[in-house]
């Protein structure tokens, strides 16, 4: 596994390096079961893996959030060594944004709703920095989870709409064993915080109305966001304390 840590000695090599398949799944570390089941998707379909690592800033509406998102760079590097990931690229803010974010990719429509309401611009932050990696990357195809549903239909829209020749997959939502949908955020969660986030994925898979979900989220002690139907799908953000979770699943 080589890992570059200097975006430009990733693009000389890229430059001099041409790939029938490259695959790519972009992550901000604190990687769990969730990224790992979708960089093994990419090892299977692609001749050569690309994982990048980078906390990025311009998506964080909230920089108390940015500041203790978790990160463990070297925990995060041993496990993608372990399943033999090709290459790892560790970006420097400073290059990468060293236009000092005076250029952004921003859509206008549903990256306004669900997660975009409550946390503007945070998708003016995510579509600009997946800009920004795939054509640093230029992989073939990139992969991204159904837990961010909204950021993977955004993802796919933008890829359309500026013609990027590139496949966006998104593989479905890794759960704990008790349902709770795997994210980086769940290990800020308190033991107590920890058992109640379980039963987040309880109530919103309960076959009753939107109204009804919302009211039962909060009678079990979560700051609702929102809960919201779309696309054939129930869309949900709650807080426990200062953690926000979100969740979605298939409705009938
Ligand atoms: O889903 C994420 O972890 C991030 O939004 C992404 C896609 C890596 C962009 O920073």
């Amino acid at each position: 596994m080589k890992v570059f840590y200097k975006l430009d000695e990733w693009l000389n090599f890229r430059k001099k390096n041409e790939f029938d398949l490259l695959g790519f799944v972009p992550t901000m570390g604190a990687l769990h079961a969730g990224h790992l089941s979708l960089i093994q998707k990419s090892i299977l379909d692609c001749n050569k893996t690309v994982v990048s690592i980078f906390v990025n800033p311009a998506q964080f509406n909230d920089p108390k959030d940015f500041l203790k998102y978790p990160k463990s760079l070297e925990t995060d590097l041993k496990k993608l060594k372990d399943i033999n990931v090709d290459y790892v690229l560790v970006p420097e803010n400073s290059v990468l944004y060293a236009d000092d974010y005076k250029y952004k990719v921003i859509e206008t429509s549903l990256s306004k709703v669900l997660c975009g309401k409550n946390r503007p611009g945070h998708f003016d932050g995510v579509l600009t920095i997946l800009m920004k990696l795939f054509h640093i990357v230029k992989p073939q195809k990139a992969y991204f989870g159904e837990k961010d549903y909204q950021q993977f239909l955004l993802v796919k829209e933008m890829v359309k709409a500026f013609f990027l020749d590139l496949d966006i997959i998104s593989s479905s939502t890794i759960r704990e064993e008790d349902g709770l949908a795997m994210s980086s955020r769940n290990q800020l969660l308190s033991p107590s915080e920890r058992e109640k986030a379980a039963t987040f994925h309880k109530i919103l898979s309960q076959n009753r109305d939107k109204h009804h979900i919302n009211e039962e989220l909060q009678k079990n002690g979560f700051k609702v966001d929102y809960v919201e139907e779309f696309f054939s799908r129930r869309f949900s953000a709650v807080s426990i304390g200062s953690v926000r979770l979100i969740d979605n699943l298939e409705i009938s």
